[in-house]
């Protein structure tokens, strides 16, 4: 099973979506998954143009020749793409944005309809099947991931693959390890294994694991006070 993952924070492994991630892809790694990770902010990568020469004089090649030819080669490649980004401005980084934005060459120009709806289809040497979304937040609320979920949901079908679900950790710098002596998160540490390993061996997240990643973990009263106590009013 070869797994490609997309960490779409500019704060790479140093931030909660890294430290997220790792026990997501060691859970992976440990059903037997091949997994590659890359950092969207650390590609040398242009924006889409909007030219459609991908789809026209060019079919299935952007006409720009950077570091995307090799990423678009590993998606096409991957059983399941995994889209991980931090909750910016209520939804994706702007690099994962970009990043995906120059996917489009991996889809034919032309619409079909698919389940009553206009989409692309993709092109033969795609064989992705399932996405999966991987978010932290800053906020407490469950609400506040939405709107990604939406976009992945409808990414997912014009993809042509099936959305296997979303791992989510709200106010996810509290799993920062110098917290954890006021409050234990082990077992959010290990359902984040966990998920990655069911991902894997049973081809989705369990709704109980998924429910424990993202558990409490203090009252949101606390979390406000302890924010008052980082930012301030500067
Ligand atoms: C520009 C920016 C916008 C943000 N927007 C939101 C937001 O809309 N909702 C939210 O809950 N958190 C928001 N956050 C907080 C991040 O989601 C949170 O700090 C997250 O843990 C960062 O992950 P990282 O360390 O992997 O970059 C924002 C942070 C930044 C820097």
């Amino acid at each position: 099973m070869e797994v490609l993952v997309i960490n779409g924070s500019p704060r790479k492994d140093r931030g909660a979506t890294g430290g997220i991630l790792s026990p997501f892809v060691e859970g992976m790694k440990e059903a037997k998954a091949d997994v590659d990770v890359i950092y969207s902010k650390g590609l040398d990568i242009g924006d889409c143009r909007g030219c459609f020469n991908c789809w026209t004089n060019t079919p299935g090649k952007c006409i720009q020749n950077d570091e995307m030819t090799e990423v678009l080669a590993k998606i096409a490649d991957s059983d399941i793409l995994v889209l991980a980004t931090p909750v910016y401005v209520d939804g994706m980084t702007g690099s994962l944005k970009s990043f995906l934005d120059r996917s489009i060459p991996l889809l034919h120009g032309r619409f079909e309809l698919r389940d009553d709806h206009c989409r692309h289809p993709r092109r033969a040497h795609v064989k992705t099947e399932k996405l999966a979304l991987v978010s932290v937040s800053g906020f407490t609320e469950m609400d506040n991931f939405d709107s990604l979920i939406h976009h992945m949901k409808a990414l997912s079908k014009n993809l042509g693959c099936e959305f296997v679900g979303s791992l989510l950790r709200p106010y996810a710098w509290m799993l920062d390890p110098a917290q954890e002596q006021d409050a234990p998160v082990s077992d959010i540490l290990e359902s984040i294994k966990q998920a990655g390993y069911e991902l894997i061996s049973e081809g989705t997240m369990k709704e109980e694991t998924l429910a424990t990643v993202a558990r409490d973990i203090i009252p949101r009263e606390e979390v406000i006070k302890m924010m008052q106590g980082y930012f301030g009013d500067k």
